[in-house]
């Protein structure tokens, strides 16, 4: 009997994980979005109004990078710095001689353990020092680009059969695949220089978390971090800053003049990233959609309970309060945003990526505007979205263009023309 009410307790649990996970219709009318209030990014929580540059620096930002850091994406538990590093491969007549490429292993050691990953790097051959796109890749270093040179990593991949992904490894197959997403010669062309590494490097994207860079930092029978600790997202995102700290070093680069860029997760891990780490001179959010740009209130799309049930190693696991319950956020996801004022922040979406939210990541920028004003900045100016195909290109910069859920040509010349201008220029 016993064994039997045990059996029927797992099916019923199953039964329950499985129906929340994909029995779950998302909202897309807007009619439907819910009624709910816009907490002030100037107004601290208890209720202080922000007037000035100095009291959002002492008191504002520092309290919602805190609710941020313990609710949403998790604290890191402690510091690790890059034990060596070492370019493993370079030549200064790549691409046809236009650009120098290097491939830098970054490796940290800590109690036994090792982990490394590989920064891919092509800098214009006609700068001194170049300013900078970083960003993580899905599919591997050698797909961003058809240059055999490319060393394959021998991580774990999720196997994409149509990316040349089998058993969980890389092949030669996937050189080159995601190349239209990443315009390497159109940033090279316009003077930037582009650094990418395997995300699957820092963390592999799986629920759980014996491996990657989490144990590096558990006490002596710990398997996973705490409540209030760093899920996957926010392990990527020290690994951007540890990327940083390797390109303070390099003498090619002007390390005032990074970029961090991401799509999709990893849009939201450069969101994180730039919020967290004040070095990045321009953060890039494309089609981040839910935990990223999209204003989680709204609940169009992906909402928290199902980004946590599909993803539940993303989060900190004190996120998953606000599962079906977002109207108990003390912020939103303009409150990230916020966090990276006065520095350029480009939010993108596309037309047919409903499932991200267009309109609440384009409204997360909107309502982020009080704080870049603060610095004298220019923001989003009104509510109404502008026209798909048509930028917006101020320090908080925003497009919509038409097309799905991706990275494209045109994204890049938006982003480039935004650096050129907000970044560059600016400076
Ligand atoms: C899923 C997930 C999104 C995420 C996307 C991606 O669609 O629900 O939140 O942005 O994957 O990373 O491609």
């Amino acid at each position: 009997m016993k064994k039997l009410t045990l059996f029927l307790g797992i099916l019923l649990s199953f039964h329950f994980c499985y129906a929340q996970q994909f029995e779950f219709t998302p909202n897309y009318d807007e009619s439907k979005v819910p009624q709910f209030k816009i907490t002030n990014p100037l107004i601290s929580f208890n209720g202080r109004k922000i007037k000035n540059t100095k009291r959002w620096e002492k008191v504002r930002r520092p309290e919602l990078l805190n609710f941020f850091a313990n609710n949403v994406y998790g604290k890191v538990p402690g510091e690790l710095e890059i034990s060596k590093w070492e370019v493993v491969e370079e030549n200064a007549n790549a691409l046809n001689g236009k650009a120098h490429r290097k491939q830098v292993d970054i490796v940290f050691n800590k109690d036994g353990k090792t982990l490394f990953f590989n920064i891919l790097m092509y800098l214009p051959n006609n700068k001194e020092k170049a300013p900078l796109f970083l960003g993580y890749n899905f599919y591997g270093n050698h797909a961003v680009c058809q240059d055999v040179k490319i060393r394959i990593p021998d991580t774990w991949a999720r196997n994409n059969e149509s990316y040349g992904i089998s058993n969980n490894q890389f092949t030669e197959k996937s050189r080159g695949v995601r190349k239209d997403s990443w315009q390497v010669e159109k940033i090279i062309d316009s003077g930037y220089g582009l650094a990418t590494i395997y995300y699957g490097e820092i963390d592999p994207d799986n629920n759980d978390f014996y491996n990657g860079i989490h144990p590096f930092f558990y006490v002596d029978g710990q398997q996973r971090p705490a409540a209030n600790e760093w899920g996957a997202i926010a392990a990527w995102a020290w690994g951007l800053s540890r990327a940083m700290d390797y390109l303070e070093q390099d003498s090619d680069v002007d390390a005032t003049k990074v970029i961090v860029f991401g799509h999709s997760r990893l849009g939201k891990t450069a969101l994180w990233a730039g919020a967290t780490d004040e070095r990045f001179a321009g953060v890039i959010s494309n089609n981040s959609g839910c935990g990223g740009a999209a204003l989680s209130k709204r609940q169009y799309g992906e909402t928290v309970g199902r980004i946590n049930n599909a993803f539940p190693h993303w989060f900190a696991r004190n996120f998953i309060s606000y599962n079906k319950n977002e109207k108990a956020l003390p912020i939103d996801q303009h409150g990230l945003l916020a966090l990276i004022a006065p520095r350029p922040l480009y939010v993108a979406s596309a037309e047919d990526d409903r499932w991200a939210d267009p309109r609440g990541e384009f409204l997360a920028a909107y309502y982020a505007t009080s704080v870049y004003e603060l610095y004298g900045k220019k923001g989003i100016p009104s509510e109404e979205m502008p026209q798909v195909n048509q930028p917006l290109i101020n320090t908080v910069a925003y497009h919509i263009r038409t097309g799905g859920h991706d990275v494209t040509a045109f994204d890049w010349e938006q982003y480039i023309k935004w650096a050129d201008e907000q970044v560059v220029k600016n400076f």
